[in-house]
């Protein structure tokens, strides 16, 4: 009867110090809110979670809906001096990235981030139609984008808030720049499976893909950003603030 009674108390204690104690997925690394490295400790952490970061599953208890190997960017269209609307769009590969500077203030909440990305696709069904003068550039297929050696700004502003007392981290917005990256698009089926005349007229294309560029661009940056926004919050949602960064 004594016996089993202990065993009673000691389950009971081990449940209320678990429910208490940090429920962080072991892959995320908590970095000291008052060491004099903290940004150097983001940046660590981060990159020790890429392998999550691409499949999307960080522990048990922790999934992220989106993961950064292949996500759904959805549908964009444009109509400017030429009309374009891609549609199923997929990034590709931007699970695969070197953080090189990060700037935080972890009380209210803000990170920069300057990230290198060597190389990343997306990949959409597409339908273009571009008035050139002498004739319209017309076709409808696949599209690849290639987009080497990008580097991007990322600006994460949070805020933290209250659950059952204690302080939790979210972030409310992310604005995303890329500051320079080598960008080659390649239409398929641009002159209806005419391979000669498809290949001169993405040269062309290319040659002018700052045009592209200036309108798609910011649209993509906008749909990867909520991408980042979405596996953002759903990371610091599994913990507190004191979990992510506690207090030495
Ligand atoms: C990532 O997400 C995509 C789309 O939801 C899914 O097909 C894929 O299996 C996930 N994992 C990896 C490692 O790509």
């Amino acid at each position: 009867m004594k016996n089993s009674s202990i065993f009673l108390q000691i389950i009971v204690v081990i449940l209320i110090a678990e429910e208490s104690s940090s429920l962080l997925a072991p892959s995320i690394k908590p970095c000291p809110i008052n060491s004099p490295n903290l940004a150097d400790c983001v940046i660590k952490a981060i990159e020790k979670l890429k392998p999550e970061i691409g499949t999307g599953i960080y522990g048990p208890n922790l999934r992220t809906d989106v993961n950064l190997t292949n996500f759904n960017l959805g549908d964009i269209s444009v109509d400017r001096s030429f009309k374009l609307k891609m549609t199923d769009m997929h990034g590709y590969g931007f699970n695969n990235f070197k953080i090189e500077k990060l700037r935080i203030n972890p009380e209210n909440f803000k990170i920069d981030a300057i990230m290198f990305f060597p190389h990343a696709d997306v990949y959409s069904k597409y339908f273009l139609a571009w008035n050139l003068g002498i004739f319209t550039l017309q076709g409808g297929g696949d599209m690849s984008v290639s987009i080497d050696k990008s580097r991007i700004l990322l600006k994460f502003v949070g805020s933290t808030y209250f659950k059952n007392g204690v302080e939790h981290i979210k972030i409310d917005t992310i604005q995303m720049t890329i500051k320079s990256a080598e960008m080659r698009v390649y239409f398929d089926n641009l002159f209806n499976g005419q391979k000669a005349l498809e290949q001169a007229a993405n040269e062309v294309i290319n040659q002018n893909i700052d045009i592209i560029k200036g309108d798609v661009v910011p649209l993509i940056e906008q749909r990867i950003s909520s991408v980042v926004l979405k596996i953002a919050n759903q990371i610091f949602a599994s913990g507190t603030h004191k979990d992510f960064f506690p207090v030495n």
